[in-house]
């Protein structure tokens, strides 16, 4: 068959795809335990963010499995689960799941349906807990964003809230990941006095001399929307729909 024949170009091509695929999906496939690994290593990295035991270096396996207990919590009664691995638990999977979910009456996070579980994460000093991290999402203007919140042992006082997923834009919705932004957290208290959830991202800045300065964070500029997605997701996640029950059985039964 002469070089420049057209059934031979077309069986070259042929071939050249052929192989390519072959080593395309092999290497897709035997990647992929690496892939999850590495998944799972940027979760624990972004929970010890929250727990502010991460910086660049961070031995994050040690410290995890050391600081940090992974909990199982049913949302209708607020109780721990024992039966489901915390460690392999998939909450975005299982928001999917009709048989795993509810459909949420009052929407604020604008997620359509929610786990009847979710994981928290305590953070620990020896057998003491230091704070409680609960993961939250609901949507921004382009996105969802995933992160987490993490609480004091008072069960109102904000230590952190980061995002570690979204796809707002960057210099607008995107400055949620700003850590001067992100400090403006810490301190923040959560509820109000009649225990309903208070904090909201304001329009401007805060003004100190407010009454309810306590309960507000800096509205992030020319990102109104954003702004108010974070609002709205905290305020449903701190809901009695949300980790709510949890709460409150720990503020009646204690941490
Ligand atoms: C290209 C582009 C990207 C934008 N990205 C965001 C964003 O990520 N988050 C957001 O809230 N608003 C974003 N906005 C602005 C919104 O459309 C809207 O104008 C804004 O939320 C109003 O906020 P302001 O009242 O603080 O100006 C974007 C606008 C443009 C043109």
């Amino acid at each position: 068959m002469a070089n420049d024949s057209v059934s031979k170009t077309f069986i070259v091509a042929f071939l050249l795809c052929v192989v390519c695929s072959v080593i395309v999906s092999t290497a897709a496939v035997s990647l992929r335990p690496i892939q999850e690994t590495n998944k799972l290593l940027d979760m624990k990295k972004n929970i010890l963010s929250a727990a502010s035991l991460y910086e660049e270096g961070t031995d994050i396996e040690a410290v995890y499995r050391e600081s940090i207990e992974a909990k199982i919590v049913d949302l209708s009664t607020g109780s721990y689960v024992s039966d489901v691995d915390a460690e392999t638990f998939d909450q975005k999977k299982r928001a999917k799941d009709p048989a795993q979910s509810v459909e949420i009456e009052n929407d604020l996070a604008g997620i359509g349906r929610r786990s009847t579980l979710a994981s928290v994460y305590l953070v620990k000093e020896g057998s003491r807990v230091t704070r409680i991290i609960l993961p939250v999402h609901g949507k921004g203007l382009w996105s969802t964003l995933y992160g987490f919140l993490a609480l004091d042992v008072d069960l109102n006082t904000i230590k952190a809230l980061s995002f570690y997923s979204h796809a707002e834009t960057p210099g607008l919705g995107g400055e949620v990941d700003n850590p001067k932004w992100k400090a403006l957290w810490d301190g923040k208290k959560a509820f109000g006095s009649q225990g309903q959830p208070e904090i909201a991202v304001i329009k401007g800045k805060v003004d100190p001399a407010n009454s309810h300065a306590e309960h507000q964070v800096d509205g992030l500029s020319g990102a109104t929307i954003t702004s108010r997605g974070v609002s709205n997701l905290l305020a449903y996640w701190l809901s009695e729909d949300g980790f709510g029950k949890f709460l409150n059985r720990l503020q009646r039964d204690g941490v």
